[in-house]
């Protein structure tokens, strides 16, 4: 009978920061009945990664070396690089079935990746071309996925024209490009996703292939060795990666790797790497498992116990829904949202127990697995996963998370196939400009913790755009009930700046957003809007519509945990 009581309780509630001043620090008391929320100023509770919110290139882009092309587009450049710093880790799947194939022919066409950054540009027919046939490979892709069949990928072409599988497929694709304008070269897969992360301010992360292996199963370094060395030959700077998802190679490829091989594989690459001027203090990360299910991580275990010491960060991947079974409700479920909680705690439990103090980061995480689910996790609805995947990994313990992906395969990209940002694109680069690396505590009390909707996270604010000691609440609004967090007197005469993002017409469903309640669109290829807040009138309420997420900025907050000290 509690659902009589509780819509009553919760139409009044009335959530209050109640904050003290004490030197230049300002406390809520969470002893008081009447504040529903806590907070603390006064201490950082964590701080992550510079480069927190990072994305991923899924492997499958580079299937054809000329899809890869795609990233010297002005268009998504400027794109990316309002969303340094960060990493751009190129993994996933189809990185064990690709082998590097070095050849030293000169590229015929125009475009080279030795250009400098301003001069490597995409024409726009050309641009077009590849968006249309991007498309179409789409739907090869995918069918290997259902078939868990791979054809191997060579970062050369001496065999551009081997797109066939195993089986006929009977998409038809244009081979024309690649012959003519796009010349077969061998490293250009690996100039480009360079040239394009150095662009942008981004830094590579390359994912090896770990499914090259010895008659004994241990993992057969000479692929990744001549890479190295052409990477090293160009200077290219880049941390590195060995296989993806290693629980599921034996439904991938039928070859079974357990965790304390993998360990033992990667200290076999750390010794490469440190006989590598370039590479000697090159990040290593991995082993990129799946998430834990049904409890058990025994691959992470035993990779750790022999791998451990070879890694600058412990990697898992996480989605919340299957892509092809979800719906709105589990977007908007605080119960989804969640369970995110519990598979980090199992992960951290693990390392706490295998390897203290190793870094923990989500290597490859979005909303449904199984490239997305459609319609969901390309709209707005999109954003309450993001977003509270953001304020909850950086709460928990985990370094950094890279999104899955920031352009390419599925409907989980942030950056769509006509190369136009989506709402979660919108949503990470105000969370890059407003939020800065420092976690500070906020709690929910009675009735407005257990609704679980209203959901809060606060930080430093970003001190590129604003000074220290200013904070930045983050929260989202997933009911269609009433609360309201009001500013008392003291914060409300700090300047507060309001970043409210709204849907576009198609409510939960639209490919667009609002900030403010202006759509939030490119004013052409090279310039993004300005992304502007809007100043709240000293003691107003905080106001969050229903199924918003938005960035409060305490501008003047002189919160001690964001100042740094002398
Ligand atoms: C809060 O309420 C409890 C009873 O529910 C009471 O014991 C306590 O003293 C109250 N605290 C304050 C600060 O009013
Ligand atoms: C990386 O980019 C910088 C400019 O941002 C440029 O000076 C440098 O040459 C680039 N490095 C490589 C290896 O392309
Ligand atoms: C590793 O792979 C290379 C290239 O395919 C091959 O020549 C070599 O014999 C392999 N080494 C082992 C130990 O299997
Ligand atoms: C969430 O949205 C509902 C519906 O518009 C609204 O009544 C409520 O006050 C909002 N919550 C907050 C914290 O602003």
């Amino acid at each position: 009978m509690k659902s009589v009581a509780v819509p009553v309780l919760v139409l009044v509630l009335v959530l209050s920061l109640l904050w003290y001043h004490t030197d230049g620090v300002h406390i809520v008391d969470p002893n008081r009945n009447s504040s529903d929320v806590g907070v603390d100023l006064s201490a950082v509770i964590r701080r992550v990664d510079r480069r927190f919110l990072s994305v991923t290139i899924d492997a499958s882009l580079a299937s054809e070396e000329k899809f890869v092309y795609l990233l010297a587009s002005p268009k998504v450049r400027t794109l990316a690089k309002a969303l340094s710093p960060a990493f751009l880790r190129f993994g996933g799947t189809r990185q064990d079935f690709m082998v590097f194939t070095p050849q030293r022919r000169r590229p015929a066409s125009g475009l080279t990746a030795e250009q400098s950054c301003d001069e490597l540009e995409l024409p726009s027919w050309l641009e077009e071309r590849l968006k249309k046939e991007w498309t179409q490979q789409q739907l090869i892709l995918m069918r290997e996925d259902l078939r868990r069949k791979y054809r191997r990928v060579k970062f050369t072409d001496d065999t551009p024209l081997d797109i066939s599988l195993s089986s006929a497929d009977p998409t038809p694709i244009n081979k024309t490009l690649h012959l003519c304008y796009l010349p077969p070269a061998t490293e250009y897969t690996v100039d480009l996703l360079h040239s394009f992360a150095n662009c942008s301010g981004m830094d590579l992360i390359f994912g090896l292939n770990a499914l090259l292996r010895t008659a004994d199963n241990a993992w057969n370094s000479s692929n990744a060795r001549s890479l190295l060395q052409y990477c090293e030959s160009r200077q290219y700077r880049t941390s590195w990666e060995l296989g993806n998802e290693p629980n599921s190679y034996e439904k991938k490829a039928g070859v079974r790797v357990d965790g304390y091989q993998l360990g033992q594989d990667f200290t076999r690459l750390r010794e490469m790497m440190s006989q590598s001027k370039l590479y000697q203090d090159a990040g290593l990360y991995g082993p990129d498992v799946g998430q834990p299910r049904d409890h058990r991580t025994d691959i992470l275990e035993g990779f750790l116990q022999s791998g451990a010491e070879a890694v600058d960060a412990c990697t898992w991947h996480h989605y919340y829904v299957n892509g092809r079974d979800t719906s709105v409700e589990d977007f908007l479920d605080p119960e989804v949202l969640d369970s995110l909680a519990l598979k980090t705690n199992e992960v951290l439990e693990t390392v706490k127990l295998v390897s203290p103090g190793k870094a923990v980061w989500l290597g490859e995480t979005s909303s449904a697995y199984g490239g997305g689910a459609v319609g969901l996790s390309d709209t707005f609805v999109a954003g309450f996963m993001w977003l509270d995947k953001l304020g909850l990994a950086a709460r928990l313990g985990l370094d950094v998370v890279m999104r899955q992906v920031f352009i390419g395969s599925g409907s989980y990209h942030l950056v769509d196939e006509n190369l136009d940002p989506l709402p979660d694109y919108w949503l990470s680069v105000l969370y890059k400009r407003l939020v800065g690396p420092e976690v500070l505590k906020i709690e929910a009390f009675s009735s407005f913790a257990r609704s679980k909707r209203v959901r809060l996270y606060l930080h430093c604010s970003n001190k590129k755009s604003y000074s220290s000691g200013a904070v930045t609440l983050i929260s989202m609004n997933l009911s269609k009930k009433p609360a309201r967090i009001s500013v008392p007197a003291l914060v409300s005469s700090s300047t507060v700046e309001a970043f409210v993002l709204q849907s576009g017409e198609e409510g939960l469903y639209s490919r667009s957003v609002k900030l403010n309640g202006e759509v939030l669109k490119m004013v052409d290829d090279k310039t993004l809007p300005a992304l502007k807040g809007s100043r709240l009138p000293p003691a107003e309420r905080l106001q969050l519509p229903a199924y918003s997420l938005a960035f409060f900025v305490l501008a003047d907050a002189r919160a001690a945990a964001c100042i740094p000290a002398r």
